[in-house]
């Protein structure tokens, strides 16, 4: 049973990727069959995404793997908000993958409908433990608030879901989101939080520290049942350590 959280820390966001993305070499081949990996939003993954596209271009390992996003804006697939936009242009175009193995999450039709065809959809598609679909990796940030994937602080309800995926909404905004819930993430093999940036130094802290205050943060509540869950940070986001 695994609950540990491990911390590998780099000088900069560039070395943190680059080690992330050896990491992800080393796992990939080790699947002879489908290897399901989701990702997730933001601008970290941005300089992750570019990496692995630079590094694996070639490499054909990619062929096993289908690609899933722990969260999405409610917004069509060509709007620049758009989580699935931003990997295509980054990732996945620059990879060549096909499109049978990237599975976005509709942002373009209304979120309850996108929320359950999706959690349908990953039923349908992977290992199933314990009734629960088994991603073999899946990638999440951190923002400063402490929410992960689309679960926010001021909707900690969500938490409690046993559904696979959720709706819920970025408080700053209120724009819809379709996010994995801790259920889903918890029953992942491997999960990786990539959170850089002196804007995370201070939740970092509290979530090592084991403060108080780190209760009130949905990235305390990943805690991979099964899996392995580690932290890649930079020097800015580890300043407290
Ligand atoms: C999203 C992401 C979100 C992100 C954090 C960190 O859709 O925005 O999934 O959870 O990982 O907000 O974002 P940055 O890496 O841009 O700080």
């Amino acid at each position: 049973m695994s609950q540990s959280r491990e911390i590998k820390r780099y000088n900069t966001a560039q070395a943190a990727a680059e080690a992330i993305a050896t990491y992800i070499e080393k796992l990939i081949p080790s699947f002879s069959e489908r290897f399901d990996m989701a990702l997730s939003g933001g601008s970290s993954p941005k300089i992750l995404f570019d990496v692995l596209a630079d590094k694996f271009a070639k490499k054909n390992f990619w062929n096993n793997v289908h690609f899933w996003w722990s969260d999405e804006r409610c917004v069509p697939p060509g709007d620049n908000d758009s989580n699935y936009k931003m990997a295509k242009e980054h990732l996945l175009v620059p990879l060549g993958i096909e499109s049978d193995h990237i599975h976005r999450i509709k942002g373009e039709i209304l979120p309850e409908d996108s929320s359950k065809e999706y959690s349908n959809e990953i039923m349908e598609s992977l290992k199933i433990r314990e009734g629960v679909p088994v991603f073999d990796l899946i990638l999440l940030g951190m923002g400063p608030d402490g929410h992960t994937a689309s679960l926010f602080p001021d909707q900690m309800n969500l938490l409690k879901s046993d559904k696979c995926c959720e709706v819920s909404f970025f408080p700053a905004t209120g724009q819809k989101r379709v996010t994995f819930t801790v259920k889903l993430i918890n029953n992942a093999e491997q999960v990786i939080l990539f959170v850089p940036g002196l804007s995370k130094q201070q939740r970092i802290k509290e979530i090592f520290s084991g403060e108080e205050q780190a209760s009130k943060l949905p990235v305390n509540y990943i805690r991979p049942i099964h899996g392995r869950m580690i932290f890649f940070l930079d020097e800015d986001s580890a300043g407290l350590l």
